[in-house]
């Protein structure tokens, strides 16, 4: 079955963060289905992977092409990545878990606001998906009952990483990055998906469930017992457009499973071939 897209097969769509879990899954995915990628690395040589090892054809043919992006006030670095673009998949951000909002908020924003206005000005981009985080619905772990429906913003943790010093630490969450990489290519191909947030949000569970899956996985081997106080994720979210985009771009009718996702991830390579 053809599926309509909003930009043609052989489109050239920049990726930023290609080096990074998602950002070379969502790789796969457009190169897998015809598209061109240039994907924003912040070093060629540690990044060399993903031409050699994990997209050798596609780097040798010209699908694949990576450009450095290490500095985002710079403007010319920005210019020259987003230059010819018919879409932007913006994956990266600062993960040095600064807990100073000083450096991690003010960076993370000017990276995405420099990448919208370069992307304004720039007429063959017709597509942007920008890449957020649970953290940006609902503080974690999600109160129960917590419910996503496209609305929620989380003002709280606006407040809370604004507070005064001194800055700490806190945590996150699991999520199965093929199902990830598949809602980015269905947000940036799907005509029928515009402005919309796609929460990438398949089940509730806690750290005892990956538990029992680790123990089935590995009869009679010494685990952990369980936590008394597991945390885990206690929301739900509106997810039927996010199912519809898996069913159509993959035929998967769900979200993949907690076991699978588990069992893959043990299993498989974390890096796509
Ligand atoms: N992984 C998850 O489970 C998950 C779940 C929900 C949401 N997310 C969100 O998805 C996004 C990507 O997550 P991820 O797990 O794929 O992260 P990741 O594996 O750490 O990848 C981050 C990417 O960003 C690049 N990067 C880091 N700092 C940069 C900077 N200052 N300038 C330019 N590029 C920079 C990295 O490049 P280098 O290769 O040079 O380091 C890497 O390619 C994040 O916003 C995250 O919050 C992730």
């Amino acid at each position: 079955m053809s599926i309509q897209t909003t930009l043609p097969e052989g489109s050239l769509i920049l990726v930023t963060g290609a080096s990074g879990y998602i950002g070379a899954h969502v790789t796969k995915q457009l190169l897998h289905r015809g598209y061109k990628v240039r994907g924003t690395v912040r070093d060629i040589s540690k990044a060399g992977w993903l031409l050699t090892d994990s997209f050798p054809k596609e780097a040798t043919n010209g699908s694949l092409e990576l450009v450095i992006l290490n500095n985002i006030n710079d403007k010319n670095q920005i210019q020259q990545a987003i230059q010819g673009v018919a879409g932007v998949v913006h994956i990266a951000t600062t993960n040095t878990f600064n807990p100073d909002p000083n450096e991690t908020v003010t960076q993370t924003v000017n990276f995405v606001v420099s990448l919208l206005i370069a992307a304004s000005s720039e007429k063959s981009v017709k597509e942007f998906v920008y890449t957020s985080t649970i953290g940006a619905a609902t503080m974690l772990p999600a109160q129960l009952g917590f419910h996503f429906d496209g609305t929620n913003w989380n003002d709280s943790a606006r407040a809370l990483a604004w507070a005064p010093p001194p800055y700490t630490p806190d945590r996150a969450i699991f999520v199965d990055v093929r199902d990830v990489a598949l809602l980015h290519v269905a947000a940036l191909l799907d005509p029928s998906i515009e402005g919309a947030r796609l929460p990438a949000w398949g089940y509730e569970f806690n750290w005892n469930d990956i538990l029992k899956i680790l123990q089935q996985l590995n009869p009679g081997k010494a685990l952990p017992v369980a936590l008394d106080n597991p945390e885990g994720f206690n929301g739900t979210a509106d997810v039927a457009q996010a199912k519809h985009a898996l069913k159509q771009w993959s035929g998967q009718g769900d979200f993949t499973s907690l076991e699978k996702g588990v069992i893959d991830t043990l299993n498989g390579p974390s890096v796509p071939e």
